[in-house]
């Protein structure tokens, strides 16, 4: 997986929008060599060893919460996770005024799960500390398209060229929109898929092909990446039902025997099985959902890596 290397200067990283292509090559290429340490049986190094990361998770999380602690103990860190619903939050806290003071308890890296576009951002203007976007509202949640992106160049050996359509709930991921950002700066062509009512109005500004046809999103392609119908999101308000949507839109082996002999299938998770796709395909050949969740640890290793040691930044 080598790449010709340039240097991070970012103190932070917030989504893949603001990453040059060379920089989200580098993420790939440190991703890389943290992923032989993941398989390793004592799988530690201590290139973050004194540096302490604070998950701060506003939103549930299995797979980010889970593999960013894995990733910041396998790099040696000291790792806190806040617990949102026994925190000062619930008595009003702003998202400042916590951040500031988890900094004053002399942290280094904070890792911000919110509900709300641009919480990073905000969080990264307000603190010294180093602030990583483990999924912010709609907007972006750029170490998902990463690790999604490092899956695929593992299986397929570049991302340059690839056909990837992306199925499903468009207007409310921030899956799909740093995939997107991702993609296309590594060279892929990208399609978007889904009912009228679930693609965003200007999205295909992004470069991205629009089809709200199945058929077409799975002819040729290399890859789909099919995302979740996020019901807590009003995703259930597109669509009549969820069996509709299934017959529609939802990947079935039927379907997938008419695509190309290897294609890779990837799913964020969670996923909502009969819905999005049938576990025959969630659970089939051309499945790489888990690696996907493997190679999040590598890739938020090297996330963390970069950011800790960003060069330039005090
Ligand atoms: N893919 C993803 O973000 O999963 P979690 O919500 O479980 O972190």
């Amino acid at each position: 997986m080598a790449e010709k290397k340039t240097v991070w200067t970012k103190k932070d990283m917030l989504g893949l929008e603001y990453l040059s292509k060379e920089e989200i090559e580098l993420i790939l290429y440190t991703a890389g060599s943290f992923k032989e340490v993941t398989t390793r049986q004592i799988k530690k190094v201590p290139a973050l060893r004194g540096k302490t990361v604070v998950n701060l998770f506003y939103e549930p999380s299995t797979r980010t919460r889970t593999s960013f602690e894995l990733a910041a103990k396998r790099l040696s860190a000291d790792v806190v996770n806040i617990e949102i619903e026994t925190s000062s939050v619930r008595k009003g806290e702003t998202l400042i005024d916590t951040g500031r003071n988890i900094e004053a308890l002399k942290i280094d890296i904070i890792v911000v799960r919110h509900n709300c576009s641009g919480a990073p951002n905000i969080l990264a203007q307000n603190v010294k500390a180093r602030v990583v976007n483990a999924g912010d509202g709609w907007h972006e949640h750029p170490t998902q398209a990463l690790l999604d992106m490092f899956t695929l160049k593992s299986r397929l050996g570049h991302i340059d060229g690839l056909k990837v359509s992306i199925i499903g709930d468009i207007a409310h991921s921030r899956v799909a929109r740093s995939n997107i950002w991702g993609l296309t700066k590594l060279g892929a062509k990208v399609t978007v898929c889904a009912p009228e009512m679930l693609i965003p109005d200007g999205i295909e500004k992004m470069g991205v092909r629009i089809t709200t046809d199945i058929n077409e999103a799975l002819d040729d392609a290399d890859a789909i990446n099919v995302l979740r119908m996020q019901f807590e999101r009003d995703g259930a308000l597109a669509f009549p039902s969820k069996l509709e949507y299934f017959k529609k839109y939802g990947i079935t082996a039927e379907r997938l025997n008419k695509c190309k002999k290897n294609i890779v299938v990837m799913h964020p998770g969670p996923i909502n099985r009969g819905v999005e796709m049938s576990s025959e395909v969630a659970d089939g050949k051309n499945s790489v959902i888990l690696e996907q969740v493997t190679n999040g640890i590598a890739v938020r290793m090297a996330v963390l890596y970069l950011v800790a040691y960003a060069k330039g930044v005090e």
